[in-house]
C-alpha cells in the first residue's frame, strides 16, 4: 500500500466533523488515472444525514470526472478494524474493478488489504441493470 494514501486519509481523518461518534474517520482513493482524492466522515445533529469518509472520497473522484477506484484506504483509530460500513462497501463497488484493493489502516500503517468481493460477495451491481458503464467489474 502507498503510504502518501495512507498520508491523504490520515490528513483528511484529522479534518472530520465527529462531534456525536467522536469517531473521526479519513479515507482517500487512488483513481484509475493515478490521481488521488480524499474525504472524511461529516456528521450532522440529524443523525441519519452524516456522510461516512468513503463517500465524501468517492464524491470528490466523481466531482473530478473519474469513475474508476484502483485503491481506497481506510482510516481509524482503536483496537478494531475500521472495515468500511454496509453502505459504503456498495459505494465502494459501484466504482470497483476487480484489482480494487481497499485498505484497512489506523494511523500507524496498514492492518488488512480486502478485495471488494471479499466485503460484499455476489454483490449487486450495475450489471444487474445492464448498465456496462464501468465495463469492469467482472463477476
Ligand atoms: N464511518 C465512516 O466514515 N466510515 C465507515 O465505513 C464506518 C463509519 C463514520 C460514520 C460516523 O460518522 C462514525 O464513523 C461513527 O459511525
Amino acid at each position: 500500500m502507498d503510504q502518501k494514501l495512507l498520508k491523504l486519509a490520515i490528513d483528511a481523518m484529522q479534518n472530520a466533523y465527529a462531534p456525536y461518534s467522536n469517531f473521526q474517520v479519513g479515507s482517500a482513493i487512488r483513481s484509475s488515472s493515478g490521481k488521488t482524492y480524499s474525504g472524511a466522515n461529516v456528521e450532522n445533529a440529524a443523525y441519519p444525514e452524516g456522510c461516512c469518509a468513503e463517500a465524501s472520497a468517492i464524491s470528490a473522484m466523481i466531482l473530478n470526472g473519474e469513475r474508476i477506484i484502483l485503491d481506497i484506504v481506510v482510516v481509524g483509530k482503536g483496537d478494531d478494524l475500521v472495515t468500511p460500513c454496509g453502505g459504503c462497501r456498495q459505494k465502494i463497488r459501484e466504482f470497483s474493478i476487480q484489482d480494487t484493493h481497499v485498505y484497512v489502516c489506523d494511523p500507524d500503517g496498514l492492518r488488512k488489504t480486502y478485495t471488494i468481493e471479499q466485503l460484499l460477495p455476489d454483490s449487486f451491481g450495475p450489471k444487474n441493470l445492464s448498465n456496462n458503464h464501468i465495463n469492469a467489474f467482472q463477476s
